[in-house]
Order: structure tokens, then sequence, then C-alpha cells
């Protein structure tokens, strides 16, 4: 039986166009509409929920609002023949935490369609450790793997590789056997990046290259990018023949200051990655490599737990880029 309310983290703008984060208890008839209630037991952080607790208008749609766009917990309810109380369940993407209520909260509610169940290679923690940011790093990596690109065509460039997404294509990219050059502004952590799988660490200006050459010397058989504007473009052309370029991530800009030549001359792929509507048959295999062979060996290395009275706190550290690894919320 559910409680009568619940404890989440909402947003509010105030009168005056101010925003304010609280945790506060409101009635489980607050909840959007679906078919599924769930118990969340973890959460998680992600660049877009630093978004959304700010009420970024590229992220939320109405105030007040849950931020929250991964949630691992136990049906309590379910008016579809999918889900029955009990089943430890998952949800990630579609509108979680974005267009709809999300994980910073004891309860969610959401369509049949957009629960995954747990698979058994993973706790409920550990799927959160993964979240959204794991499960976009492995649709980078697999976008390498089916695209051609083997461990023995050279080395993988991955970017923003402290961050949720980087750590994990990181830790994902070294267990498949992949030589893996991990892209920091955090100097200071190359040992843990090492650790966990990078067999060298750059800084982010050596993937940085503002002159106007089409194309520059060939150095990646493929990358995971995360962090966009000139640092994909830079990578692009420095990408070797029918290397192959996964995009995921807009942290260093939106822009692509680029000609078509490392296309029509090299033959690059550039891979593009939405993990928010990714179809439901696909979303479960990659949960399942997830669970498998591609389960990062060291997962709890990346992983900060947190309640949710220090969201706060990690909003602003995210923002600023400054949170190493997989942040994630106890609920
Ligand atoms: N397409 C999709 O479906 C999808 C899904 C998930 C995430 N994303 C996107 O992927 C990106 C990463 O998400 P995340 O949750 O992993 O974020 P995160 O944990 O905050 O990691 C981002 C990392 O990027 C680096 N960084 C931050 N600001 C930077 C800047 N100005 N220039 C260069 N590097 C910078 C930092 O790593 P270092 O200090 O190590 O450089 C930071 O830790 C975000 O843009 C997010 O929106 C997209």
């Amino acid at each position: 039986m559910p409680a009568a309310d619940f404890q989440c983290l909402i947003v509010e703008k105030d009168a005056a166009g101010n925003v304010h984060r609280s945790i506060t208890r409101r009635p489980l008839s607050d909840l959007p509409p679906g078919d599924v209630l769930i118990r969340v037991r973890y959460s998680s952080l992600n660049y877009k929920d630093g978004l959304a607790a700010e009420a970024h208008p590229g992220v939320v749609r109405k105030l007040p609002h849950v931020p929250g766009i991964d949630a691992a917990g136990v049906v309590e309810e379910s008016s579809s023949p999918l889900w029955k109380p009990g089943d430890e369940v998952i949800v990630t993407s579609y509108d979680l935490g974005a267009a709809h209520w999300g994980g910073w909260a004891d309860y969610i509610r959401v369509p049949a369609g957009w629960v995954v169940p747990r698979p058994s290679g993973l706790t409920l923690r550990e799927s959160m450790i993964l979240g959204t940011a794991g499960f976009t790093a492995a649709q980078c990596v697999q976008a390498i793997q089916t695209n051609g690109v083997s461990p023995e065509a050279g080395e993988i460039v991955v970017t923003g590789a402290t961050g949720g997404v980087g750590c994990l294509a990181v830790m994902i990219l070294k267990q498949l056997g992949y030589s893996v050059v991990a892209v920091t502004g955090k100097p200071e952590l190359e040992p843990r990046l090492k650790a966990w799988g990078a067999s060298r660490v750059i800084g982010r200006n050596d993937v940085i290259d503002s002159s106007p050459k089409p194309l520059l010397s060939a150095k990646w058989a493929g990358a995971v990018d995360t962090v966009g504007g000139n640092t994909l473009a830079t990578i692009l052309r420095s990408t070797k023949e029918y290397g192959v370029v996964s995009a995921c991530g807009l942290v260093g800009g939106t822009d692509l200051p680029l000609t078509v030549h490392p296309f029509i001359l090299r033959g690059v792929i550039l891979a593009g990655i939405s993990s928010q509507n990714f179809p439901a048959g696909r979303r479960n295999d990659i949960w399942q490599k997830l669970a498998g062979e591609w389960k990062p060996r060291h997962l709890e290395d990346v992983a900060t737990e947190i309640g949710l009275e220090q969201a706060e706190e990690y909003v602003q550290k995210i923002l600023k880029g400054e949170v190493g690894g997989r942040t994630i919320i106890r609920l």
C-alpha cells in the first residue's frame, strides 16, 4: 500500500522569476498520470538534471517540477498487464525528469512503455550508477563497434572523460579491448582515469585546433564526444580513414565549425547518439549488454552516493563541470 504523500525535491519560481529548490512532501495525487506507480530506491545526477534543477527552458516545460531523468525501484501499483507489484524496474529517458516529474522523489508514476525490467546482472543501485550516462556510453560504443572499428584500428578518444558518460565509456571500451585516450580538464584525476581504463590522459586544449585547416593529421580510430563545439570539430578533422565519432553531448558548445572533408575524403562516420526515444526493443538489448559482458568490472569505483538533501550542492557542482564519476541519489 503506497504512502498518502511522498518526499521530493521540487523546483519552483517565485513571482520575481527566481528559481527555488526545496525538499518537500506532496500528496501522491500530485504525480502525473501514468500506468505504473514505482517506489524509487535510487536516482542519479546527470548534466541534464543540473539544467532541470535550474528550470532551464530547454529541459523543463512547466513548473513546479521534480528533476531526475533516471529512477530504479519497485512497482507498487500497475494498471498495465506488463507490470505487477513487486517487480524491480528501471526507468530512464523519454520525458522522465523533463516534461514529466522525475526520479528525485520517493515515487514516480509513468507510462508502462517507459519501464524496463531490472536485468538479472544488475542491482537497482548498479543500474543507477550506470543510468542514462551508462546507457548513452553504451550506445556510443555500440556505434563504434557496429560501424567496423575494431580494437586493432587504433586509439579511441573520449572527451569529458571524468564525467558520467565519459568515465563509463572509458570503462566499457577498455573492457572490450580498445586502447582509450581520456581527455579531461581535471589533470589531478589522471590516476583515477588510468585506473578506470585509460591508457593515456591528455588535456582539453589538446583536442582543440582553431586553424581553418579542413583536415588535421589523422590520430583517432574513433571517439566518444560529450563536449561538442570545436572539440568535436577538431576530433572529426583528426580521425583516421573510416573512423567513427559518436557525438552525444554539448557541454562545450552546440556549434560545429567544419567542412565536409573528413566525411568525403576520409570516410569518417559521425554517429549521432540520442538516448531519449531510443526504441524499446533495442533499449532492452543495451541494458542486457550493460548487465552482462559490457558491465564495468569496477563500477563502484566511479560511484558517489548522496541523499536528496545533498542534491543542491551537487547541482552546483555538475553545472560547473566539477563532478567526477557518477553520483547516485538514495531515496
Ligand atoms: N545524447 C544523449 O542522449 C545524451 C545522454 C546523456 C548525456 N548527454 C550529454 O552528454 C554530456 C555529458 O553528460 P554527463 O551527464 O556525463 O555530464 P557530466 O557528468 O557533467 O560530465 C561532463 C564532463 O564534461 C567535461 N566538461 C565540462 N564542461 C566542459 C567544457 N566547457 N569544455 C570541455 N569539457 C567540459 C567535464 O569532464 P572533464 O573535466 O574530465 O573534462 C565534465 O565532467 C552532456 O552534454 C549531456 O547533455 C547526452
